[in-house]
C-alpha cells in the first residue's frame, strides 16, 4: 500500500487524463487558441462564422466526454475570428447528464493549459428578474452554484492554479463592459447585467423554489457553465458568460416551462447573439 505522501504524489486520473489530451491537442491542433467560446442551447451554427476554421468531434479527442443531450453538437473548431486565434466548443456537458462537474469542466481544463486566455460562455437560461423577457441577454455579473459540487474539489495541482482561488471577480468587469458596450454598438435592446443560478436539474424549478432563487439574489437560472467559469477562473482566464433569456419565471404566475419554447426563443435569438459575439470578439485585445 503507498504510504500518504507517496497517495498525494500519485497522478490523479483526471490529471493523467488531462495531460494525455493536452499532449494530443498540442500534436493535432493548427495552433494555440487565445479565445474559448462554449457554445449553449440554440447556437450550434456558430462554427460556420470562423475562417480556416478546423475541427475535430469530441468522439475523436482522448478523454473527451460526449453529449448526450439533443442539440448539443460535439465538435471542436478551430480558426480565426479577425486575427484573433479562436476555439469553439460546439456542445457541452452537463451535470444532469451524469457527469461529475469536473468532467463537465474538462475541455476547459485543457484548452487552458493549451494557453487560452479567454473564455466566452453562452447558455440558455429562465429569466427570474421581472425586468426580463423572453430574449433578452443577460451577461453575468456573479453566479450561485446550487450543484453542491465544485470542479476543484480534491487534490489542488498547483501548476494549474492556487488551492483556494479568489472569485471576487469571477466574471472579468473589463469584458462585462466590452460586451455591453457591444450590445449598444450592434442596436440590441433587452441586454442587462445580472446574476446566474445553477442548479443541478433535469427537474426545472417548482414555483417555490424559484421564489427562492429570487429571494437568493438570482437574476436567471439554468443548468450549465458554472463547472467551467470555475476551473477557467483557477487556471487563471477571464470569463464572460451571456446568458439568452429563453423564458421568465414568475412564482405568483407560474406557467409550465416548456423545452421546446426555450429551444425556440434560443433559436431565434441567435442571429443576434452571433453578431454579438463577433463584435465582443474583435474588442477583446489582443494578447
Ligand atoms: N430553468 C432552468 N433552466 C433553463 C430555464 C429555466 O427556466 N430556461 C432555460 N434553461
Amino acid at each position: 500500500m503507498p504510504s500518504r505522501v507517496e497517495a498525494l504524489d500519485t497522478k490523479t486520473n483526471h490529471q493523467q487524463q488531462v495531460e494525455e489530451c493536452v499532449s494530443f491537442l498540442r500534436n493535432t491542433l493548427p495552433f494555440s487558441p487565445e479565445i474559448v467560446i462554449q457554445l449553449g442551447t440554440g447556437l450550434g451554427h456558430f462554427g460556420n462564422k470562423i475562417e480556416a476554421s478546423f475541427s475535430i468531434p469530441y468522439i475523436d479527442i482522448p478523454h473527451f466526454p460526449q453529449s448526450t443531450v439533443d442539440g448539443h453538437k460535439g465538435n471542436l473548431i478551430l480558426g480565426l475570428m479577425g486575427e484573433k486565434k479562436v476555439a469553439i466548443l460546439q456542445g457541452r456537458f452537463h451535470f444532469y447528464e451524469g457527469y461529475s462537474t469536473k468532467e463537465v469542466a474538462f475541455p476547459i481544463r485543457v484548452l487552458s493549459l493549451l494557453g487560452a486566455k479567454t473564455l466566452i460562455l453562452t447558455n440558455a437560461a429562465g429569466g427570474l428578474n421581472p425586468l426580463f423577457q423572453p430574449g433578452s441577454i443577460m451577461v453575468l455579473r456573479d453566479h450561485l452554484n446550487f450543484l453542491g459540487e465544485n470542479p476543484l474539489r480534491g487534490p489542488n495541482i498547483d501548476s494549474w492554479g492556487p488551492r483556494f482561488p479568489d472569485f471576487s471577480t469571477p466574471y472579468h468587469p473589463k469584458l462585462i463592459k466590452i460586451a455591453l458596450d457591444s450590445a449598444s454598438r450592434c442596436h440590441i435592446k433587452n441586454v442587462i447585467s445580472g446574476v446566474y443560478a445553477c442548479i443541478p436539474g433535469p427537474s426545472l424549478e417548482t414555483p417555490a423554489e424559484t421564489r427562492w432563487l429570487r429571494e437568493c439574489g438570482a437574476d436567471a437560472v439554468g443548468m450549465s457553465s458554472i463547472p467551467e467559469s470555475i476551473v477557467a477562473t483557477h487556471a487563471g482566464m477571464d470569463v464572460l458568460g451571456l446568458s439568452v433569456v429563453s423564458n421568465v419565471n414568475d412564482p405568483d404566475n407560474f406557467m409550465p416551462i416548456l423545452l421546446d419554447d426555450i429551444i425556440a426563443t434560443a433559436e431565434a435569438m441567435a442571429i443576434k447573439l452571433e453578431q454579438l459575439l463577433v463584435d465582443i470578439v474583435k474588442q477583446i485585445p489582443a494578447v
